[in-house]
């Protein structure tokens, strides 16, 4: 009874102790995992991207950051010395191709394993001031993975996968801000082995076009109003027509459209940036709400002294492509508290009295030739990436702000047809299967000198790693082969 109780309590600390999530950042900054890298471990913060490929982090002091990997220090380290590069909607870096152990400690079923990573020794409008990361955790496919001549620098995914042999899938749960004084946001990172608690399926799937980027078919994007109440066997999307020639959905996904969690907007084409933004501003102007045509069109912020709720605002609606049929999608329901970004949040008393100021910025940006649904689009929603199965899962969630997803809605013609989306997965470039052998043949290599060394864990992983080797001749497609 008393083992009972103790085991209560310590359930309570963990969940209501906020040691629930393992995900933070500052206020403009993505979301940041704390990792150990190297033995002796060395604590590092590295960001969940979506958007990238490859475990990359900094190896010198940068200017006002002097936390980062000591590559001297790790006994386990093994240089390649092969030159990578890698480059980013914003910034890029060149460095070197190495491998070492990894662990991420808030995931306890996770085991440490040796990786393949990148330390960076030069960058370019890549670390941000005073961030508190000092790097990134790519978690994208291998074909855009950090380059170099003849080589691509592998995924920890794929090194874990290796070892476990078996898939993983990984699901965000980004929750957002926690209180309304404090603009730090929070979240959780999990990680699913398949064919293990396949018990929850997620309600709604989009599927992923290509495996390169997290590649998904984004038809219209609107807004909509929260008192309006969606009939599944009814189109309400102004942006989904019967016209079987799409243009918006043409234009959202004319080079591609992503799901990038390192993003933190919702960036759009020019012309649909345009369209939603005249909307939003109309219905703000409507309930007489003084904001300025900065905050709307140029990204500046808008202040007041007291948190605000937008409580009137509409949602956006984004309409996805289902998994299930080509004419069948699903739309997330962003609500104002995603779109409006908190910046600042600050209730300060002191002697000269108290000092509150609470800043916004749009979650909406133009340009770009790409429409990236960065984290601004998923806070307040469970989004499962299921890399094996192709596919991405949303779900409502337990916290954050409340994001809904309505659907399936069904229209009489094929998306694919309609928006032009092409659908591969057996896209790939002769370069970068080239680049793939090189890659396996600089692992054995490494295994020749590590295999005396190393955990037998690991040895277990390079055979894994030759045994691929083998079943991919076989293979036309890199980016089919899958280890199941
Ligand atoms: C590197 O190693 C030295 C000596 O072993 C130790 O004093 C130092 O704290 C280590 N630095 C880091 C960042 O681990
Ligand atoms: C980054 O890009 C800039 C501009 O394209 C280029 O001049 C620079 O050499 C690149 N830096 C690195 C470290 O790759
Ligand atoms: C970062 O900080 C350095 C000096 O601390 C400053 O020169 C630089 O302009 C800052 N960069 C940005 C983007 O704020
Ligand atoms: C927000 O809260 C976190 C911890 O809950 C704290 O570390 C941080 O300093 C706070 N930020 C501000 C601006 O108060
Ligand atoms: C599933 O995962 C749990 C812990 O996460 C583990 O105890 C269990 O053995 C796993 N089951 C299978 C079939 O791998
Ligand atoms: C929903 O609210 C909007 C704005 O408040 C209003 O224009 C619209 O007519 C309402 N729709 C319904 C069905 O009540
Ligand atoms: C949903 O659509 C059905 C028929 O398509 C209709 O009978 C029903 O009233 C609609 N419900 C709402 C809430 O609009
Ligand atoms: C700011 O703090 C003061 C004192 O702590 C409090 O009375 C006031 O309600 C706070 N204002 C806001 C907008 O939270
Ligand atoms: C991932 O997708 C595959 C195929 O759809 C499925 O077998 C597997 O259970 C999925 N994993 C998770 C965690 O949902």
């Amino acid at each position: 009874m008393k083992l009972f109780y103790l085991f209560k309590i310590a359930w309570w600390f963990c969940v209501v102790g906020g040691e629930e999530y393992n995900l933070f950042g500052d206020a403009g900054q993505a979301y940041s995992l704390e990792i150990y890298m190297g033995h002796p471990k060395q604590k590092l913060r590295v960001i969940v991207d979506t958007g990238s490929t490859t475990l990359a982090i900094a190896s010198y002091a940068r200017r006002d950051n002097d936390e980062y990997f000591h590559t001297d220090n790790s006994t386990t380290l093994d240089d390649t010395r092969k030159v990578v590069q890698a480059k980013y909607s914003q910034g890029n870096w060149t460095g070197h191709y190495v491998t070492d152990f990894i662990e991420v400690p808030s995931l306890k079923s996770v085991p440490e394993v040796r990786s393949d990573f990148a330390i960076i020794t030069k960058s370019h409008k890549f670390f941000v001031n005073g961030s508190g990361w000092q790097g990134l955790l790519g978690l994208a496919y291998l074909p855009v993975g950090a380059w170099g001549e003849h080589v691509i620098v592998g995924s920890w995914l794929d090194s874990l996968e290796c070892y476990l042999e078996k898939s993983v899938s990984f699901e965000l749960k980004l929750c957002g801000v926690q209180s309304t004084t404090n603009a730090t946001h929070y979240g959780k990172f999990s990680m699913i082995v398949d064919n293990n608690l396949s018990n929850h399926t997620p309600s709604f799937r989009t599927p992923i076009l290509h495996k390169r980027w997290y590649e998904v078919g984004v038809l219209a994007i609107n807004i909509r109003y929260p008192n309006v109440t969606s009939n599944n066997s009814m189109v309400l999307d102004a942006g989904i027509t019967s016209d079987t020639s799409n243009e918006i959905c043409q234009l959202l996904n004319k080079q591609k459209s992503i799901v990038d969690s390192g993003t933190t907007n919702i960036r759009l084409p020019d012309e649909v940036y345009r369209e939603l933004v005249h909307k939003l501003r109309q219905e703000s102007q409507a309930l007489n709400m003084l904001i300025f045509d900065e905050f709307w069109f140029h990204g500046e912020a808008a202040c007041w002294p007291e948190p605000q709720e937008w409580l009137a605002l509409p949602l956006i609606g984004i309409d996805l492509l289902s998994d299930v049929a080509d004419n069948q999608y699903f739309t997330l329901e962003i609500p104002p508290q995603n779109y409006m970004r908190v910046v600042t949040a600050r209730n300060t008393t002191g002697e000269g009295g108290s000092v509150s100021q609470f800043c916004y910025k749009l979650g909406l940006e133009a340009g770009g030739i790409d429409t990236v649904l960065g984290y601004t689009a998923m806070e307040g929603l469970k989004v499962l990436f299921n890399r094996s199965g192709g596919w991405i899962g949303f779900d409502t969630s337990d916290c954050g702000p409340n994001a809904r997803i309505s659907g399936p809605h069904t229209v009489s013609y094929s998306f694919i047809d309609a928006c032009k989306l092409t659908r591969s997965d057996s896209e790939v470039a002769v370069s970068i299967q080239a680049a793939q052998w090189a890659l396996c043949a600089i692992s054995i290599i490494a295994a020749i000198v590590l295999i005396y060394l190393l955990a037998p864990a690991v040895k277990m992983c390079i055979l894994r790693r030759r045994q691929l080797n083998a079943d991919s001749v076989s293979q036309d497609a890199l980016v089919d082969q899958e280890l199941s």
